[in-house]
């Protein structure tokens, strides 16, 4: 039976523990810590100058990732178009267990994190009057965007969990779905990810990891 444990990161974040795939959904040298550093300052803010992005999340989970986006961009601004790719959500019940508006200490937007899990799939909200969300229900596999996002939170299970997702075909149909110009960042630094995205195009960068990780990568078209 499918079952997701809350487990308590090295930050003091929650991650979840899925049983079905055998992986945590974050690091567990600190959950907060790692969105924010992969995503966040190595992603969001790669684009000071743009005041519009469009960003692409594969692996909704949490909501943690889409969360801290919607945080950082209230003291930026920026007009943001957010996707979130997801097969399999996690409960209401097991969203509302996680600590992350606690930690993240922004009472003014709790709601923002509960909308996220309870708003209908395959449908546009606006969490603010600058955010644009939408999660869709579907399988990474079956994603056929073309030249829609300016960012791409490449967030699935790692390479020895779905190895079937960090192949030429996938990472292949984030180079279509990504504008030029656009990046891809992920929290995986391994060599043959790094040489799939070279060979399909993109200019790959090794970045300092977070913590408990000496690297990850941010690939650009
Ligand atoms: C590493 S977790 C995502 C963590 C998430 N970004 C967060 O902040 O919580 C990977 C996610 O991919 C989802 N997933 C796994 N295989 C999938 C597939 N083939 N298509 C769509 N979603 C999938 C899992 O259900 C899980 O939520």
């Amino acid at each position: 039976m499918s079952e997701l444990e809350i487990k308590t990161t090295s930050d003091g974040s929650h991650t979840l523990l899925s049983t079905d795939f055998g992986a945590t959904y974050h690091s567990i040298h600190g959950a907060i810590q790692e969105s924010e550093h992969v995503f966040i300052k190595a992603g969001y803010r790669h684009f000071t100058n743009k005041e519009q992005l469009s960003i692409l999340e594969m692996g909704l989970g949490t909501g943690l990732n889409a969360y801290l986006t919607f945080l950082e961009n209230k003291k930026v601004g920026k007009q943001i178009t957010y996707t979130g790719i997801e097969a399999f959500p996690i409960p209401l019940e097991q969203a509302a267990l996680l600590n992350y508006c606690e930690l993240l200490e922004d009472v003014e937007s709790t709601d923002v994190f509960e909308r996220i899990h309870g708003c209908a799939f395959d449908a546009e909200i606006q969490l603010s009057d600058n955010f644009t969300f939408e999660k869709r229900l579907m399988k990474f596999e079956v994603l056929q965007d073309q030249l829609a996002y300016d960012l791409i939170y490449f967030d699935v299970f790692g390479p020895s969990t779905q190895p079937e997702l960090w192949g030429e075909e996938l990472l292949g149909k984030m180079y279509d779905a990504l504008l030029p110009g656009g990046v891809l960042v992920t929290y995986c630094a391994k060599g043959v990810v790094k040489r799939t995205l070279k060979a399909l195009g993109f200019l790959v960068e090794g970045l300092p990891g977070p913590p408990g990780k000496r690297e990850m990568t941010r690939a650009i078209k």
